[in-house]
């Protein structure tokens, strides 16, 4: 059988024999079997070494057709890194494929996380047949298109400030054929959403960094007895007391109750602090 090769494998005799240990082994990759970017971390140490890193990354991972490196941690509203080209085709626009659906993307210009997959089934998984689903910070559209391939007669209304991000995801409704239930607005939540003329029975909030910050936009959206799903981030050895405290205070100054249905764990972000999700249902 043959064995799959090792990026730090790749690179001894090429890097100093004392660096090979710092080239990180995991990496994303996002596109699909025939072309993809990977998009990897490069230690400031590995940093005259970029290129290098990115051909041996194409060698071992052969649908890789360009490596970007994180140049940054996730920047301003947009949440986009700034990243650099280490190796291969400048144009990083890919098509990446998960549970039935299609993405179109360039990870340079909109956020995207391929870890999150699971995240959007398990949120998808609770739509009931014919809801009405406001998906706010919408992105390039993956949770919306999630929900509309998973349960067809759920309508979804998507909300997005990033034009690129925006464009992408009226890209993907045609490309997945979810037209017919998925619309894409253009614009800031806190301006779109009061005129969107209706309440919602789930309204989702993916936008773990100041998502609290617009619970008096979302809060109201909800219809009576609605679900909000709630992301944020968190302390790992108290991940859901401030959350919690958060929502309730927020729900209270519009005389709404708050029913916490679930907490989820989401991702670890960082070795102090999680990713989370309240599922709450607003009375
Ligand atoms: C963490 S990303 C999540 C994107 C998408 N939901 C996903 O899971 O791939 C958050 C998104 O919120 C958008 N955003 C930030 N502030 C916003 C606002 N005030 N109104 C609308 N979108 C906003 C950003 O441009 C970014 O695309």
């Amino acid at each position: 059988m043959a064995m799959k090769r090792d990026i730090r494998g790749e690179l001894s005799g090429i890097l100093p024999d004392d660096l090979v240990g710092l080239v990180p082994r995991s990496f994303d990759v996002i596109g699909s079997k025939g072309r993809a970017v990977a998009v990897i971390e490069v230690p400031s140490e590995l940093e005259p070494y970029g290129q290098a890193i990115g051909e041996a990354l194409m060698r071992v991972q052969r649908n890789v057709q360009g490596v970007l490196s994180k140049g940054t941690e996730r920047m301003g509203e947009f949440r986009v890194r700034d990243m650099r080209l280490l190796a291969g085709d400048p144009d990083t626009e890919v098509l990446h494929k998960e549970s039935g659906c299609v993405f179109k993307v360039d990870p340079g210009r909109a956020y995207f996380s391929p870890r999150e997959s699971t995240e959007r089934e398990n949120v998808s998984s609770k739509v009931a047949p014919g809801e009405r689903v406001l998906v706010m910070f919408s992105g390039i559209g993956p949770f919306a298109i999630c929900i509309a391939k998973r349960q067809p007669t759920a309508y979804c209304v998507a909300v997005e400030l990033n034009p690129d991000a925006h464009a992408y995801c009226l890209e993907n409704i045609r490309l997945n054929k979810v037209g017919d239930r998925v619309s894409a607005v253009l614009g800031d939540v806190r301006e779109v959403c009061p005129k969107l003329g209706e309440r919602f029975d789930r309204v989702l909030m993916p936008l773990p960094k100041g998502a609290y910050e617009f619970l008096d936009t979302a809060i109201p959206m909800v219809k009576s007895g609605g679900v909000l799903h709630f992301y944020h981030w968190a302390p790992r050895d108290d991940p859901f007391s401030d959350g919690e405290c958060i929502l309730i205070s927020a729900a209270e100054e519009f005389g709404r109750s708050v029913e916490i249905l679930d907490r989820v764990r989401v991702s670890q972000y960082s070795p102090s602090a999680w990713k989370i999700r309240i599922d709450a249902r607003i009375g």
